[in-house]
């Protein structure tokens, strides 16, 4: 590692300053690409330990009621064919991750607000929770009535308070909502100016799910257009400031059918946005040493070693989609997503044999809560 670099990492991580963040964001230095990542990575295996956390991700319906301006599925795309898994779809789904040793689980949809969807969502958390783990869960237990089961992650956009504390109460404990774009300007670029979509409610959204109880984890988008390095130097510093405890972030892909999509000849090229995405990680990293940070599948759109890569710079969650090979090709987000004909076990794949090869553990078993969240509350 570089003298500076060392000089500016404290144990706590690294010491945030826009300056040299913005700096780190836009040098066309290699070997101090390297460093960086290096640092991430060395520090990562410190703070978040060694081994990698798995959850089995279920995209669970392509419905929304959004219309964000990159989406693939937002809802004025017509040309989707929508679907919904059926309840037995969506426990068989939990059974097979259960086997396949995933302790966590993340349940994605687009957003929908209205009660039957509520009530639904309510219903299967239950059931959910019901299903018992192969080898029980190490480390994560932590529920006040002691119930152990699947981890559950919720990615199901905004709601009211009153919906995260159903959903809380119903079992699950981790919330994913990425804020997209930290800067509210950004923020309104990118997303219908009504008030469906306001950087106020996302907000307003963050803090409930904290208030909650949840383990809260956002993200952005990474080479959108009209973003700049700066853009992406304060996200790290947002995600600082909300002491959150998880993020996934990763390289925006333009989908042809979104608005958003006629600007794609001004975004860095796919190159650079990879460039960027594993830079942004190690940054992170650096920031906020015991987080959770996913190596995201947009990452593999750009480089088929996309999720390699971030791990090496520091990323430690992994989310193998789980989902129906018969729907999976319609949760269309952008264009070129992987995965359509991988199944979910991720023995035997490259990917596992890579792990393998650099003596990176698959920590199967365990819910993999971030030390963060339990440093966080044993203050
Ligand atoms: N490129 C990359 N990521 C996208 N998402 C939606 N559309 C795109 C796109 N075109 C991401 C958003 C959202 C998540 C579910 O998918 O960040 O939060
Ligand atoms: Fe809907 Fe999420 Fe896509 Fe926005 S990003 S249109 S909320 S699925």
């Amino acid at each position: 590692m570089n003298q500076s670099l060392l000089q500016i990492l404290t144990p706590a991580g690294l010491i945030p300053d826009l300056e040299t963040l913005k700096a780190w964001l836009t040098t066309t230095d290699n070997r101090l690409h390297e460093s960086l990542v290096a640092a991430a990575f060395a520090l990562k295996n410190q703070q978040a330990g060694p081994g990698i956390f798995l959850r089995g991700l279920m995209e669970i319906s392509n419905h929304c009621q959004k219309n964000c301006l990159y989406c693939g599925i937002r809802g004025k795309n017509a040309t989707v064919a929508r679907y919904e898994l059926s309840d037995e779809e969506i426990l068989h789904l939990g059974q097979k991750a259960a086997q396949l040793g995933y302790a966590s689980i993340v349940l994605q949809a687009g957003e929908r607000q209205d009660n039957k969807f509520v009530l639904r969502i309510t219903k299967l958390l239950k059931s959910l929770k019901s299903i018992s783990l192969r080898d029980g869960v190490r480390g994560g237990v932590r529920r006040p009535d002691g119930s152990a089961g699947l981890g559950i992650t919720l990615s199901l956009g905004e709601q009211k308070k009153e919906i995260f504390e159903e959903w809380y109460a119903a079992g699950a404990h981790r919330y994913l909502l990425r804020i997209e774009a930290s800067d509210p300007d950004l923020y309104h670029q990118i997303h219908p100016q009504d008030a469906l979509h306001t950087y106020e409610r996302r907000i307003q959204s963050l803090r409930d799910l904290r208030e909650v109880g949840y383990q809260v984890g956002t993200g952005v988008m990474i080479g959108l257009p009209f973003q700049t390095e700066e853009h992406l130097a304060k996200d790290l510093l947002f995600f600082k400031k909300m002491d959150i405890d998880m993020c996934g972030m990763g390289p925006y892909i333009p989908h042809h059918d979104t608005p958003l999509a006629q600007y794609a000849a001004s975004i860095p090229s796919p190159e650079r946005r990879l460039e960027l995405s594993i830079r942004m990680v190690a940054l992170l990293r650096l920031l906020m040493p015991d987080i959770n940070i996913a190596a995201t599948t947009a990452l593999q759109v750009l480089s088929a070693q996309g999720r390699e890569q971030a791990i090496e710079a520091g990323a430690n969650v992994v989310m193998p989609n789980l989902t129906d090979l018969l729907h999976r090709s319609n949760y269309d987000l952008y264009d070129g997503k992987p995965g359509a004909a991988v199944d979910a076990d991720v023995e035997d794949t490259d990917f596992a044999r890579y792990l393998a090869q650099k003596n990176i553990p698959i920590l199967r078993g365990e819910w993999g809560d971030s030390n963060h969240y339990f440093a966080r509350n044993r203050d």
